[in-house]
């Protein structure tokens, strides 16, 4: 499904890109047993964590890359850029690495330290920005990346927020995988929304296939996505810092498909953390916080499903990310201390 770039490459190379592309995708989808206890239905989880680099922006990332390539603005040798809380970034870097491009990044200064690092461990430079700037200031994340595009020879702007191969990478794979893995008897998709990528592109397929499926985004508190989703309305002045990385927005992603999701949820880092963490206790499944993020939306909709409700929430990346803030006792204690 995922596209194969092979242009200016010689054999080797080729050999290890398409070795790499095809270790994309196809992730497990399995059912969370004692969640679904819980919540008195069936949740299933798409483990995207088991991606290479243990979140879904593998997809997007080389299917991105590939189009850039196909459509001539992507040159060998070229800069990869984005402004990315650190798994897109990840994804970047690491299919840079195959296809012999640099990548530059800018940051959140609140992704957290491991996200950072590994960045850095995939050859990627890492621009760090305040992220408690508004969008249109200039030292924000989303100003350096447009900036640096602008200045780079050769840079490649992969613009996730806006670039429409986003969703559709999802729409190319996730969707359809989500759909066979089922066997069509899904009656709920539930996704955390940052870019919109993953529940555009993929709840697109879905519903395509069977326009009963509910479509269920999930929000951070802080966020602008919900308000503007049920009264059109942007309104910067609810947005707030919060820890949770890759769920909401402070800008209105053009890679959010309103109309198709029928409602959002909006939930917060100390629950969402709580919900990872016992999962990964309970069961052994090991998200990251916006999978807990995920979870919490479930668990706070419970009493309108069914028993025979078939809800199917991605895990967007892995819980080994989070190992100095969600899985890190200390950091919790604070938050529960602080109760947010
Ligand atoms: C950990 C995590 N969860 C969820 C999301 C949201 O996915 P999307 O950008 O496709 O809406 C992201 C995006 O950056 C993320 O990094």
């Amino acid at each position: 499904m995922l596209h194969t770039p092979s242009e200016g490459k010689d054999h080797v190379s080729a050999f290890n890109s398409k070795c790499m592309m095809s270790a994309i995708g196809n992730t497990p989808l399995i059912r969370l047993k004692s969640f679904s206890e819980l919540v008195g239905t069936n949740v299933f989880a798409k483990l995207e964590y088991a991606n290479p680099t243990l979140s879904a922006k593998d997809r997007i990332a080389s299917y991105i890359v590939s189009k850039g390539l196909e459509s001539g603005k992507l040159k060998p040798g070229g800069t990869l850029i984005d402004a990315t809380s650190g798994n897109t970034g990840m994804a970047l870097a690491h299919v840079s690495r195959y296809l012999g491009f640099d990548c530059v990044l800018t940051v959140a200064d609140k992704a957290s330290m491991e996200k950072v690092n590994s960045l850095k461990a995939l050859g990627a430079k890492v621009v760090l920005c305040p992220s408690k700037v508004e969008p249109e200031d200039p030292r924000s994340y989303y100003s350096q990346a447009i900036a640096l595009s602008q200045s780079i020879k050769g840079a490649f702007y992969t613009d996730q927020n806006f670039n429409p191969h986003n969703a559709e990478a999802h729409y190319c794979s996730t969707g359809p995988e989500i759909w066979n893995q089922m066997q069509g008897k899904l009656t709920h998709f539930v996704a955390t929304v940052g870019t919109g990528g993953t529940i555009s592109g993929t709840a697109k397929y879905l519903v395509e296939q069977d326009d009963s499926i509910q479509v269920i985004g999930v929000d951070a508190h802080g966020s602008v996505l919900k308000k503007y989703h049920e009264t059109g309305i942007y309104d910067i002045s609810i947005a707030h810092p919060y820890k949770m990385e890759g769920v909401g927005k402070s800008i209105i992603p053009g890679n959010v498909n309103f109309d198709i999701i029928d409602q959002f949820v909006k939930v917060g880092d100390l629950k969402s953390a709580l919900r990872a963490r016992n999962l990964a206790k309970k069961d052994g499944v090991w998200g990251g916080h916006s999978s807990g993020a995920a979870l919490e939306a479930v668990f706070q909709m419970k009493d309108k499903f069914t028993p025979e409700d078939n809800i199917v929430v991605i895990f967007s990346d892995h819980g080994s990310k989070y190992l100095s803030t969600i899985y890190n006792d200390a950091w919790l204690e604070e938050k529960l201390y602080t109760n947010v």
